[in-house]
């Protein structure tokens, strides 16, 4: 048995008690929510908070073309698209504009920076630049639109470390534990947004009636150990020992617990949501193809792990907190293991000590 790694408790996720109950004359807006929270820090000057606001705009207008991603080709034909000389875009590179159209004026920002872009995206000159900056990968899981699967937005806002007012790589380049906010929404059944200030992770839920994303997950809290295993076995050739020693441990076929079921949608997002509510556990290990993993460590990563940590969980490469990581470049890819404490614990005991020790049996023997 995993020294100090309990079995997985049934542990329900969000207590219902927890969840906020409106009333028909009564609810709490995000933007309600945004300014009570401000008010906790007094020398706020209330940009944070307009940020906030403006990605819960542009995450509304992402929610409505995802909706119709479905008639993409039958409204391409229509003759309104035509004279508007519009041209049906693909849904991640729409994504992309809907966000740098919501945020670049606002004189919030000093640099934004996005999967689907290769730099540093400049505020233009003609609008005012503020104290901090936004990355984001615009729509995640974006292979899934065409099978309507549920695919998300992540977003990660560090502040401006240099000087001056244009946003450097400098300032882009920052570890996780500096995030001032962090979040991600998901377009599935319902549209929900999800967000931290580090004041702990709150979610909302759109309601179509009202336009508005409405108070539902306050508080999160993800459990200790999770029912749910989310990685892509077919991987499974190209894994090193130690992470195939891992799998089996998670599954319970080392007989040391419980096994976990597994749940793989294919888009983080997804993936991560339903494990920060069941509890559970989301792995894209290294492999010997992809030495790093795929994920990106600045807008995927780093944030969900900002946001998985304020709800009781924790995140690791698989030798380090994710938090900590100082990145070098912009697309910086990572190892990812993301979800309830106990279960990422685990990965960092059978993968950070077999580095140490340089060899697989001696993970076994941690394993076994
Ligand atoms: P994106 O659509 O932003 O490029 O991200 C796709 C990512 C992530 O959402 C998902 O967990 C992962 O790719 C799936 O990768 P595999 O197909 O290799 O499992
Ligand atoms: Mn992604
Ligand atoms: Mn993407």
């Amino acid at each position: 048995m995993l020294a100090g790694i309990p079995r997985p408790a049934s542990v329900p996720v969000t207590r219902i008690s927890d969840v906020v109950k409106h009333t028909a004359t009564s609810v709490v807006t995000i933007e309600r929510f945004i300014i009570e929270q401000e008010k906790l820090h007094p020398a706020a000057t209330g940009e944070l908070s307009g940020l906030l606001y403006d990605l819960a705009l542009a995450a509304k207008m992402i929610a409505n073309k995802v909706r119709s991603a479905g008639l993409a080709d039958i409204l391409g034909a229509t003759d309104l698209e035509n004279v508007q000389g519009e041209r049906q875009q693909k849904l991640d590179v729409l994504a992309n504009e809907i966000i740098i159209k919501a945020l670049d004026h606002g004189g919030r920002l000093c640099a934004m920076a996005s999967e689907e872009e290769p730099g540093i995206i400049d505020i233009p000159p003609n609008f005012p630049c503020g104290k901090y900056c936004l990355l984001f990968d615009p729509l995640d899981g974006s292979s899934n639109i065409d099978v309507n699967v549920p695919v998300g937005t992540i977003f990660s806002v560090v502040r401006k470390i240099t000087p001056g007012s244009r946003g450097e790589m400098e300032d882009m380049l920052q570890r996780g534990r500096q995030q001032v906010a962090a979040g991600y929404v998901i377009y599935g059944s319902s549209t929900m947004l999800v967000y931290t200030t580090g004041q702990g992770a709150h979610g909302f839920t759109l309601d179509p009636s009202l336009g508005e994303f409405l108070l539902s997950h306050p508080n999160i809290r993800t459990p200790d150990a999770g029912r749910y295993l989310s990685v892509n076995d077919s991987y499974y050739t190209q894994w090193e020992p130690n992470v195939k020693n891992l799998m089996s441990y998670y599954r319970g076929q080392d007989g040391n617990r419980q096994p976990m079921s597994t749940r793989y949608v294919g888009s983080l997002v997804a993936d991560f949501h339903r494990n920060l509510l069941g509890g559970g556990l989301f792995a894209y290990p290294a492999n010997r193809r992809n030495k790093r993993g795929k994920l990106r460590l600045l807008y995927e990563a780093s944030p969900l792990a900002f946001i998985v940590e304020q709800a009781g969980g924790a995140a690791s490469d698989g030798q380090q907190r994710i938090l900590d990581i100082q990145p070098t470049e912009l697309h910086q890819r990572t190892p990812l293991f993301i979800g309830s404490a106990n279960d990422v614990d685990a990965a960092r005991k059978m993968l950070g000590d077999a580095k140490s020790a340089s060899s697989v049996s001696a993970v076994g023997s941690v394993g076994a």
